[in-house]
């Protein structure tokens, strides 16, 4: 493909999409017959309502004593009923607000210390989205709020494959044709971080989500077994091989004990085997030792991207939480986000495919091994997302009482 031939398509297909609330970038000319048809069938069948997942998120919800610590007025969902009780476990909100006490960090804490959105150098906001972490919720939410802040949204159209880290040079073609959207706005892809400085680009406001990830692989398993995904990736690659009644059938918990279909083995020694097994990947990058499944190194290169680039990771276990960070840490994009998604809240809850998410204990034994660095990447961009959020409601409850100060003075 030229790079003329190119761009002029792409500004066709720009006109024809302008349409849809949806802009695209362009990927291969085949898959564009597709594009209609996927979208609506995507919007119709993947068009699940999710109570279930509404009252799994109450059931987990625990209720925190009333204390010091809810006087901060902080509050929030978590992600597990087992934290009950347990309140200094750091991967709560509560734990890692008694942590940060505990070492007296509390007391020289602020937002600005966490905030990585100054050194944005465009007003471009990256979503890299991971898998099966409710990404779809969220870019329905940047539609929303682009509609109503004023900034453009785009999303790529699915490739029928995709490689799984870009070499330099597929690097910088991307991220020239990110650098061509147009300014405010909104790019979403499953994709992975990219080192825009090290192309001499400006740097966007990244970005992400992220769930538990056995959770998560639990959720991919199923999803592609739901007839309609199923029906669809047919659909995007035919020469894809049909799979037989015992791959739909199987359990989780089965295809893990018996170690014979790829995607349920986890051993960090095998290559990558197009699952959803790598929670780091997406966080980590394009270099080779990120595509390496439950890798300390490939964890310690994401911790540094969540920490120093991401403005913002999130995760739907912590709705509030994410909406309330989101809202103070990129007031530009995501003013209102909380009053927005709870006005329309049935809008953003899609593309769920309810599942049985129960793990036997031999099963979950076995993960919880395979999984270690995957889980404490996790609980990394929980802590930060906490942390965010206490600098916050810390400086709220800060502004409250100089104001009442200044009124009684
Ligand atoms: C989250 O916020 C909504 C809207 O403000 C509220 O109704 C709900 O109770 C909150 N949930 C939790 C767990 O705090
Ligand atoms: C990005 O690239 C620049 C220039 O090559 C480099 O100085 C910087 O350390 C890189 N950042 C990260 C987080 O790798």
């Amino acid at each position: 493909m030229s790079l003329n031939a190119d761009r002029s398509y792409k500004m066709k297909l720009r006109d024809v999409e302008n349409a849809f609330k949806y802009r695209r970038i362009p990927y291969p000319k085949r898959s564009v017959e597709l594009i209609a048809l996927l979208a609506i069938s995507c919007t119709f069948f993947l068009f699940m309502h999710t109570n279930k997942l509404n009252s799994r998120l109450k059931e987990m919800e625990v209720k925190l004593q009333p204390s010091e610590f809810s006087a901060l007025g902080l509050t929030g969902n978590h992600i597990s009923g087992h934290d009950a009780g347990k309140h200094d476990d750091i991967n709560t909100l509560h734990g890692t607000y008694q942590y940060l006490k505990s070492t007296g960090q509390l007391d020289t804490l602020t937002a600005a210390q966490l905030n990585n959105t100054p050194k944005a150098e465009r007003e471009f906001v990256l979503f890299n989205r991971l898998e099966k972490v409710g990404s779809q919720s969220m870019t329905k939410l940047l539609g929303h709020l682009g509609a109503l802040h004023g900034f453009a949204t785009y999303r790529n159209e699915i490739p029928p494959t995709k490689k799984i880290v870009y070499n330099f040079k597929e690097e910088l073609a991307f991220a020239e044709e990110l650098l061509e959207l147009e300014e405010p706005s909104a790019y979403v892809e499953h994709t992975n971080w990219i080192n825009f400085t090290a192309h001499d680009m400006p740097r966007p406001i990244y970005i992400n989500l992220v769930r538990h990830p056995i959770q998560k692989v639990i959720s991919a398993y199923y999803y592609h077994r739901h007839p309609m995904i199923y029906a669809n990736s047919l659909l995007r690659n035919p020469n894809k091989p049909t799979e037989r009644k015992e791959f739909f059938e199987r359990s989780f918990n089965d295809c893990v004990r018996q170690r014979i279909a790829p995607e349920c083995v986890f051993d960090s020694h095998l290559p990558y085997n197009q699952d959803w097994r790598r929670f780091t990947l997406h966080l980590c990058g394009n270099q080779n030792v990120c595509t390496h499944f439950n890798s300390e190194m490939a964890t310690q290169i994401a911790k540094l991207h969540v920490e120093k680039e991401y403005a913002v990771v999130g995760s739907w276990e912590d709705t509030n939480i994410t909406l309330a960070v989101l809202e103070a840490y990129i007031p530009r994009f995501f003013t209102d986000a909380t009053n927005q998604y709870y006005s329309h809240q049935e809008k953003f809850m899609i593309n769920a495919t309810p599942h049985d998410s129960h793990l036997d204990e031999d099963v979950e034994a076995y993960l919880k091994q395979q999984f270690a660095y995957e889980i404490e990447l996790y609980h990394f961009c929980k802590q930060r997302l906490y942390k965010q959020y206490i600098a916050i409601r810390k400086q709220v409850q800060v502004q409250d009482s100089s104001s009442t100060e200044n009124r009684s003075v």
